[in-house]
């Protein structure tokens, strides 16, 4: 009886020290990897726009669980004005090296951004210098914006006019509000996405604030159509200061007003894209291309 105990005993310290060998060895084998995911948005200063940003929160937390995710704003003006207002944003670098600090050793970023204009190229160009830095990270992998495929542009147009309101008659026509660049090459993706939106249905046009096609580009055209009635949406991640003044305010030059003298009927949807969980998970997609990478 004594000696079956003591037996016991011993079997219990010989598993023991099997199990701590066998982790000594994985260790050995492996260096530690220690992953997060940092989702860069350019931000917004209206309170009621970041609910588009507090749900891809959400469904990239769905999608990715046992990772840190943090967020940053590549905006300084939107981090400045938050600032003032006691909430504290970081910017992509300074998250990069909270991260760097914290022994983080891989980061996949993504660029919430819609185009891969001159905001994702500057955040493409810091983030890859933050994988080359001695003692640094293991790796960094930066993901595509929105809409950098054909195959991406089919599945936001796919996903937006499911959200177009469910009122909307065929012979009512849809206007989205894409941002636009006048000085970036990548401002040909808005022409782009409104022939593939053209295709889908006849009376869905894509215009811009700043870059091609403007309202007035798309006048003559809806003019053609002999709609009565516009529905304006975003083609934003957020429906912050753009939609809610250059789209649907009520200044003389607002897209409504303009659309509005022009003897058109306008209800403005003021939804960011972040808002449908369809277009978000084509940027969750591309996140998920990115991360796995890290290795
Ligand atoms: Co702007």
């Amino acid at each position: 009886m004594k000696t079956m105990k003591w037996m016991v005993g011993l079997l219990v310290l010989v598993g023991i020290l099997a199990l701590s060998i066998h982790s000594f060895a994985t260790h050995g084998d492996r260096p530690a990897t220690n992953k997060a995911i940092v989702l860069a948005a350019f931000g917004t200063t209206v309170p009621e726009a970041q609910k588009a940003l507090d749900h891809i929160d959400s469904l990239a937390k769905q999608a990715f669980p046992q990772v840190e995710i943090r967020w940053a704003y590549t905006s300084k003006i939107v981090r400045n004005k938050l600032a003032k207002q006691g909430k504290v944003i970081d910017s992509p670098e300074t998250a990069l090296s909270r991260l760097m600090d914290e022994g983080y050793t891989h980061v996949a970023v993504l660029p919430l951004h819609t185009i891969p204009g001159a905001e994702f190229h500057e955040l493409y160009h810091n983030v890859r210098l933050f994988g080359q830095m001695a003692g640094g990270f293991q790796q960094v992998a930066v993901a595509l914006p929105l809409l950098s495929s054909h195959q991406d542009m089919v599945q936001v147009a796919k996903a937006m006019l499911h959200h177009v309101p469910a009122q909307r008659t065929a012979d009512e026509a849809v206007v989205l509000m894409g941002h636009g660049s006048e000085h970036h090459p990548s401002d040909a993706i808005y022409p782009a996405m409104n022939q593939v939106f053209q295709e889908m249905d006849p009376n869905v046009f894509v215009g811009t604030v700043e870059g091609y096609p403007a309202i007035d580009d798309l006048l003559p055209k809806l003019r053609a159509r002999e709609v009565k009635k516009v529905y304006l949406m975003p083609l934003m991640a957020v429906a912050g200061d753009h939609a809610r003044n250059d789209m649907a305010g009520p200044d003389a030059d607002s897209w409504k007003s303009i659309l509005e003298k022009n003897g058109y009927t306008c209800e403005s949807i003021l939804q960011g894209t972040g808002e449908y969980p369809r277009v978000v998970q084509v940027w969750l997609d591309h996140l998920h291309t990115a991360y796995t990478q890290l290795q």
